[in-house]
């Protein structure tokens, strides 16, 4: 069966993945801090945007979302026209998730996704959920499940420690997983993204160059 996908945005990507993203699914973004992340979900977004489809982010620190808006702007990517009418909305989690129980938040994230249905979305970053909630996995598999319901892709960033690849508890219930790499050279530090999981595709596991400019995330040499 022909799976469908929806182009990640990302130059050099779509084609160590068959094209995108498989429609539905649910894809960690993981990597240390200032690896990329938000840039990526972002990016997504924009690339959504583009094509006419909706994308809401969801942050889970509450972050200033004119403070992000400042920084992506910075990236050629970004168009603020998509933010401006509404194809790109902002929700804020973060300020509720201590008064939520694991009910309520999934409840929320089900209204957002149904009032707006959404051909993209993004939680940036997932793995701070982990403080409030009593049972992680449970959450993670109950908020994956109910993702499933729609024909959305759904990005979820997640931090990782030094030499972590990926929040594991989150990694087992994703249908794909792409690691974004910093790793010290010499003086320097450079810069990779590997796929790990991609269900229902035939993915590249090389470690490619990535490179983060102006223009926005770049996968440089498409080896497979
Ligand atoms: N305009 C730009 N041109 C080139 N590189 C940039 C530009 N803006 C940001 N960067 C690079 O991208 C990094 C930020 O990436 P981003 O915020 O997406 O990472 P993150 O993984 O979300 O980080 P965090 O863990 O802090 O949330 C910066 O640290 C910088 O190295
Ligand atoms: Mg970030």
């Amino acid at each position: 069966m022909q799976i469908s996908r929806l182009p990640s945005g990302i130059k050099g990507l779509d084609s160590l993945i068959e094209g995108g993203f498989p429609i539905p699914s649910i894809i960690l973004v993981s990597g240390s801090a200032g690896s990329g992340k938000t840039t990526f979900a972002f990016q997504f977004l924009m690339e959504g945007a583009k094509r006419g489809e909706k994308g809401i982010y969801i942050s889970t620190l509450s972050e200033s979302w004119d403070w992000m808006l400042r920084f992506m702007s910075t990236f050629q990517f970004f168009d603020a026209r998509y933010v401006e009418d509404g194809t790109i909305i902002y929700i804020d989690l973060g300020s509720e998730l201590a008064e939520l129980d694991e009910m309520k938040i999934l409840n929320k994230i089900r209204d957002v996704i149904a009032y707006h249905t959404p051909q993209r979305m993004v939680i940036d970053p997932i793995n701070v959920v982990n403080n409030y909630v009593k049972n992680y996995r449970q959450f993670m598999f109950e908020l994956v499940t109910m993702l499933k319901e729609w024909s959305t892709v759904t990005l979820l960033t997640g931090e990782v420690g030094e030499g972590e690849k990926y929040p594991v508890d989150v990694g087992y219930t994703a249908d794909g997983i792409i690691s974004l790499i910093m790793r010290s050279e010499g003086d320097i530090i450079k810069r990779y993204v590997q796929i790990l999981k991609m269900r229902g595709t035939a993915h590249s596991l090389s470690n490619h160059p990535l490179e983060i400019t102006g223009e926005g995330i770049e996968v440089l040499r498409a080896r497979f």
